[in-house]
């Protein structure tokens, strides 16, 4: 017998991993803020995450699905085990009964990729669109050609590669309910160990499409020095050269561009989470640093900029404080412990931290 939050549940001859306890926690948080009251767990396995939903929300119908007879009666088993009377099993595939039924909230947890399943799961989602992926390297750039046939998308393997991997998912989800005049509203985008987590709002209409495909575009970035700019809109008009050094550059995308933090919901997410049985410190930490990112795509590894310019890093907050005297925005980001966001060029950074060692001592 295994415990996690609220419930206790049997999870032999299916898949549990405890380490995504963390994403569980965080998605009863968010459940909670958003007030669903019905709720697809599309891909259920044993259960746990839909079973702890049912049990820690106030949702009114959680449906837990799986392809597998014997996650079903597992399912059923653990159902009863908790006495949970706003659960309903459905034995499908995943695909089949979301292009047959739709669901105000869909949650999408499968194994490695969630590409087989973002056409029927933007169909069936009404309001929210949760999901996990846990194949980071296509995502990151890390295995290039897998990346592009499942997200139809070309990401870079850089210093911000975590971020490339929410943004690369992101943009191909914007897509995929574009088709069908729907428009995404990013209320969380988290990357924790070795996945990816997005929290998604969902809106009819075609309009409302059409402005959200603006939050798209692509990203040219320079290996040689670092430096990246952002080019807006579906059509990449790149330049094939570095801004800074001048070199030639190489071009992610298509992906998303815009605001991935919904700070408002973060904020009510934190305070939900406190109440949140057997919750991590972890996770709380987490919502913190999302919530406390500044809306700019990407950050630079404070440490590499260091070793380029073969200087020692100081305090990340120590730059961070001194863009801002700049009048730049800068935040830290949760996505890197030593990643900076700003929207800074990186020429300014480094002035800043090539004059670190002096700034150094005039603080002491
Ligand atoms: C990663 S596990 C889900 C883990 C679970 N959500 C949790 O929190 O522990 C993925 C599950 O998807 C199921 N699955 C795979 N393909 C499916 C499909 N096409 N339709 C429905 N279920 C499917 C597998 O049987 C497996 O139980
Ligand atoms: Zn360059």
């Amino acid at each position: 017998m295994i415990r996690e939050g609220a419930i206790s549940f049997n999870a032999e001859g299916a898949f549990y991993n405890p380490r995504m306890v963390l994403n569980r926690d965080v998605g009863v948080a968010v459940t909670r803020v958003l007030k669903i009251t019905q709720y697809l767990d599309a891909l259920a396995a044993s259960g746990v995450r839909g079973l702890r939903i049912a049990k820690e929300t106030d949702v009114e119908k959680v449906i837990l699905n799986d392809v597998s007879r014997r996650a079903c009666s597992l399912i059923e088993e653990n159902i009863k085990l908790n006495s949970l009377s706003n659960c309903e099993i459905c034995c499908s595939n995943a695909n089949v009964l979301m292009h047959q039924r739709r669901f105000e909230a869909v949650d999408l947890d499968p194994f490695g990729s969630p590409a087989p399943f973002l056409a029927a799961a933007s169909r069936s989602a009404g309001s929210y669109l949760f999901i996990t992926a846990t194949d980071t390297a296509p995502l990151c750039g890390a295995h290039l050609k897998s990346g592009i046939r499942k997200y139809q998308a070309v990401p870079v393997k850089t210093d911000y590669h975590r971020e490339m991997g929410a943004r690369i998912l992101l943009g191909t989800v914007a897509r995929e309910l574009a088709r069908i005049d729907k428009a995404v509203y990013p209320l969380l985008a988290h990357v924790t160990d070795h996945y990816v987590r997005l929290y998604l709002e969902v809106k009819k209409g075609a309009r409302l499409a059409d402005k959200t495909l603006k939050m798209m575009g692509y990203l040219e970035h320079c290996h040689e020095c670092r430096s990246w700019r952002t080019i807006p809109g579906m059509e990449c008009r790149s330049q094939g050269s570095c801004d800074l050094c001048g070199r030639k550059t190489v071009t992610a995308g298509p992906l998303w561009l815009g605001p991935i933090q919904d700070r408002d919901l973060i904020g009510r997410a934190i305070d939900e989470l406190e109440d949140v049985k057997g919750r991590s410190d972890r996770a709380l930490r987490l919502l913190q640093s999302c919530g406390e990112e500044i809306d700019e795509p990407m950050y630079y590894d404070h440490h590499r900029l260091c070793k380029d310019l073969k200087t020692t890093p100081g305090r990340i907050d120590d730059l961070i404080e001194d863009l801002r005297a700049m009048g730049w925005e800068a935040s830290r980001t949760h996505f890197s412990g030593v990643g900076v966001k700003t929207n800074a060029p990186l020429g300014s950074i480094q002035e800043i931290l090539s004059g670190a060692e002096l700034n150094d001592i005039k603080r002491h």
